[in-house]
C-alpha cells in the first residue's frame, strides 16, 4: 500500500492507494480510530451496487455495529441542494443520539465525494469522513484538498465548504468497472498536472498512455500517487484558494469549463479540459511564453489518450459567453493559467479579448 500525507497542521491526513483494498477499509478505520460505532456510507446505486457490499462486510467484521448506506442517484443532476438535504436528513435519522458521532465514507466518484463531503461539513456542525473514490478523476483530483461542493441551478458549486477528509482510500481496482469514457476523461486531469507541474510525469505519460490506460498496475499507482503528492503540495501551500496557487490546477478550465457549459453535458468534462489546455497552450505561445513544440506535444499526448483535440459544433459566440463569467475572469482583466513550458505554470493576467477567441477557435470545429 502506498502512504502520501497531506500536511496540514490539525487537518493533515493520509491518502493510501492499492488494489483490492476496500474489503479492508473497515480495519483501517478501527486502527485509525477514525470512528465510532456508526459508519454512513454515501455512494451511489451504481456504484453501491458494485462495491458496498466488500465495504460493509468488511465494517462488520471490524467491529462497527451501526452501518448504513445512502444512494445518491448517479450523475452530475443529483449534486444539488435537494439532494443534499435528503443526504443529512438521512444522517438525522440514521444517528438519532447526539452523543453518537457518526462517521461517513464517500463511496464514488467525484459526485458522491463532493455530495457527501459537504453533508459531513455540515451535519452538526461537522462529522468525520473519509473519501474512498472510484474514479480517476476523483482518486487524483476531487478527492484530496477537502472542496465539498452542491451545485445551484444559476452555477456549478456555488454552494459548499472547505473540509478536509480524514482518510482518502484509493482502490485502483474500482477503475476497472468504469467506462472507458469516464477513464480517459479523468485521463486528461493527469495530464492537465504533467503539463502544468510535472516535466518528468508528463514524459512518463508520453511513454506510457497506453499502459496506463489499459489499468497496468505499476503505471497507474505511479501516476496517480504522483498526482496525489502534486496535489497534497498545491494543497499544502493554498488549503482555501487565497494564495493564487491553488489556481494552477485550473490549467485548460477557463475555457474548459465554458465549452463544457456551451456543449450543455454532451461532452465530458476531461474532454472539455484536453480542448481547453490546448487552447490555453495556444494563448502560451501567442504570447510569446513557450515555444510552438508545447502545444504539439499535448496534443499527441491528448489524442493518444482517446480525448478530442477540438470540440465539434459549438456556437463560438455562446462559447466566449461562458468564458467572459467564468468566476476566474476578475472584474476588469481575465486571468489564464498558461505554460511557459512543460510543467512550468504561471498566471497570466489580461489576455487580450481578441486572442482569447482566437485560441477558442482554433479547438471549435
Ligand atoms: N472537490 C474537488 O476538488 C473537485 C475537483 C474536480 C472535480 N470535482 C467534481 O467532481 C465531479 C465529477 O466527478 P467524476 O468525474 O468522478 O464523475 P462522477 O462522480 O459523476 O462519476 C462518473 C460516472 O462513473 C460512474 N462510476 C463511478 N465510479 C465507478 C466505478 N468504479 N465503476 C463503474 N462506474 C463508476 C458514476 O456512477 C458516474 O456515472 C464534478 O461534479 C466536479 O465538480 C470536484
Ligand atoms: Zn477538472
Amino acid at each position: 500500500m502506498q502512504t502520501g500525507h497531506i500536511p496540514l497542521g490539525r487537518r493533515a491526513y493520509d491518502v493510501l492507494v492499492d488494489f483490492d483494498c476496500l474489503p479492508r477499509l473497515g480495519s483501517v478505520l478501527r486502527e485509525r480510530a477514525l470512528a465510532q460505532d456508526n459508519v454512513a456510507v454515501i455512494t451511489s446505486p451504481r456504484i453501491g451496487g458494485l462495491y458496498y457490499e466488500s465495504v460493509e462486510a468488511g465494517l462488520r467484521e471490524a467491529g462497527f455495529r451501526h452501518v448504513g448506506r445512502w444512494d445518491l442517484p448517479d450523475g452530475e443532476e443529483s449534486k444539488n441542494l435537494a439532494r443534499f438535504s435528503e443526504a443529512v436528513e438521512w444522517l438525522a435519522r440514521f444517528t438519532p443520539d447526539p452523543a453518537i458521532r457518526p462517521a461517513v465514507v464517500a463511496l464514488g466518484g467525484g459526485v458522491v465525494g463532493d455530495l457527501a463531503g459537504f453533508a459531513a461539513a455540515s451535519f452538526r456542525r461537522g462529522i468525520p469522513y473519509v473519501q474512498a473514490p472510484t474514479t480517476l478523476l476523483a482518486a487524483v483530483d476531487s478527492s484530496v484538498g477537502g472542496k465539498t461542493a452542491v451545485n445551484l441551478p444559476e452555477g456549478k458549486n456555488l454552494v459548499g465548504a472547505f473540509y478536509q477528509p480524514r482518510l482518502v482510500y484509493v482502490d485502483l481496482s474500482t477503475l476497472e468497472t468504469l467506462e472507458v469514457r469516464e477513464l480517459r476523461s479523468g485521463c486528461a486531469e493527469v495530464i492537465k498536472y504533467g503539463a502544468a507541474l510535472d516535466a518528468d510525469l508528463f514524459r512518463f505519460l508520453e511513454q506510457s498512455i497506453e499502459d496506463l490506460l489499459a489499468l497496468d498496475r505499476e503505471a497507474l499507482t505511479r501516476v496517480v500517487t504522483r498526482c496525489i503528492e502534486l496535489k497534497a503540495d498545491v494543497v499544502r501551500r493554498d488549503e482555501r484558494e487565497e494564495k493564487r496557487v491553488r489556481v494552477c490546477l485550473n490549467f485548460g478550465h477557463t475555457l474548459g469549463h465554458a465549452i463544457e457549459k456551451a456543449s450543455d453535458r454532451r461532452l465530458r468534462h476531461g474532454e472539455c479540459v484536453a480542448v481547453g489546455m490546448l487552447a490555453a497552450a495556444h494563448i502560451s505561445v501567442e504570447l510569446g511564453l513557450c515555444s510552438a513544440q508545447i502545444p504539439q506535444r499535448l496534443e499527441a499526448l491528448i489524442r493518444r489518450a482517446g480525448l478530442p483535440a477540438a470540440a465539434e459544433g459549438l456556437d463560438m459566440a455562446h462559447v466566449m459567453e461562458f468564458v467572459k463569467h467564468d468566476k476566474k475572469f476578475v472584474t476588469g482583466a481575465n486571468r489564464f493559467v498558461v505554460l511557459r513550458g512543460i510543467g512550468q505554470w504561471q498566471e497570466y493576467e489580461g489576455v487580450p479579448e481578441e486572442l482569447v477567441r482566437e485560441a477558442a477557435g482554433s479547438v471549435l470545429v
